[in-house]
């Protein structure tokens, strides 16, 4: 039997094949993110820890763990919260969760996509607020989604997952990744593809080739009509550059789901106008965010059983 830390709560049996396998599992009851010097202090004495994507998991937390600690699994398939390379220079295995989120991230960007582009968010706002004093013509006029050019940057597993759900809207889909997919629609340069297209959703993982990715050199060459869609790392887009881009009508509107100094929001981007937020829920369904937390523990059981499962880093 081992000890493995659980740094917050899961979803409800989120936990069971750890009990299953009959590990002994820590945890707390409260579901807040432990503190640097909280998390240093509770990977003493523990064989391995399921952690959140709010958990720095930098190398004093690895080395606190000392000889004990086996390996760490994120609940996310991002991991840019996670020091690899310490962990791997340790002898830690690191997993995630590859494979079970795509679908549902995909159904949230499309969700960005329609809504930034159609101006619902605006438009229900109004509705709210009793500012709609009756339809008009000239209303809430936003973009068409059906028939657009998407232009996808990255194109693993959730950027084609979205590519599927845009061919049921009639839509051309061209993607940029930094080596050849060898697919059709592959574009190798980044800036011709954000000149051509009329959505752009990015699906990169955040590391150092990928932060502020798209700045503002980006966002200038984007079309005026152009909308933005985020539901990778907020750090892959200069949120202040995009804040102005909006302000000045470089580009139409914006869908962001992840931003860069989570939970904070920069300001100026909350007062920029077309402009949808949402709080990190991506992947946020009942059914993903379970099998998220089974896949994590799955990796963790493995790893205690000298096993290599498939989600290692
Ligand atoms: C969520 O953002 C994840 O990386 O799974």
């Amino acid at each position: 039997m081992a000890r493995v830390l659980v740094t917050r709560q899961l979803p409800d049996g989120g936990v069971n094949p750890l009990a299953a396998a009959g590990h002994e599992i820590v945890t707390r009851a409260a579901d807040t993110p432990f503190t640097p010097a909280e998390l240093v202090a509770a990977v003493a004495d523990v064989d391995a820890v399921v952690c959140l994507l709010t958990d720095r998991i930098d190398d004093a937390v690895l080395a606190a763990g000392g000889d004990r600690l086996r390996v760490v699994a994120n609940v996310a398939v991002g991991y840019d919260n996670i020091d690899v390379t310490a962990a791997h220079a340790r002898g830690i295995t690191i997993c995630n969760t590859p494979g079970v989120l795509d679908d549902t991230t995909a159904d949230l960007a499309f969700l960005l996509i329609l809504s930034a582009s159609r101006l619902a968010h605006v438009a229900e706002a109004d509705l709210r607020s009793g500012a709609w004093h009756g339809w008009s013509i000239n209303q809430y006029l936003g973009r068409d989604v059906h028939g657009a050019t998407l232009g996808l940057v990255g194109y693993g597993r959730i950027g084609r997952a979205v590519a599927r759900r845009a061919s049921g809207f009639g839509m051309s889909v061209l993607h940029h990744t930094r080596r050849d997919s060898g697919e059709a629609g592959w574009v190798d340069d980044l800036h011709r593809l954000l000149r051509e297209v009329d959505i752009v959703s990015l699906h990169v993982p955040l590391n150092d080739a990928t932060r502020h990715l798209i700045g503002a050199a980006e966002l200038a060459v984007m079309k005026p009509t152009a909308v933005l869609v985020n539901t990778a790392r907020g750090p892959v887009v200069d949120e202040v550059a995009l804040a102005s881009a909006l302000t000045n009508g470089t580009i139409f509107a914006a869908g962001i789901d992840v931003f860069e100094q989570e939970p904070t929001v920069h300001p100026a981007l909350l007062a920029a106008p077309r402009t949808v937020l949402l709080p990190h829920i991506g992947s946020a369904s009942v059914a993903t965010r379970t099998r998220m937390a089974h896949v994590a523990c799955s990796g963790v059981i493995s790893v205690l059983a000298g096993e290599t499962p498939p989600n290692v880093v």
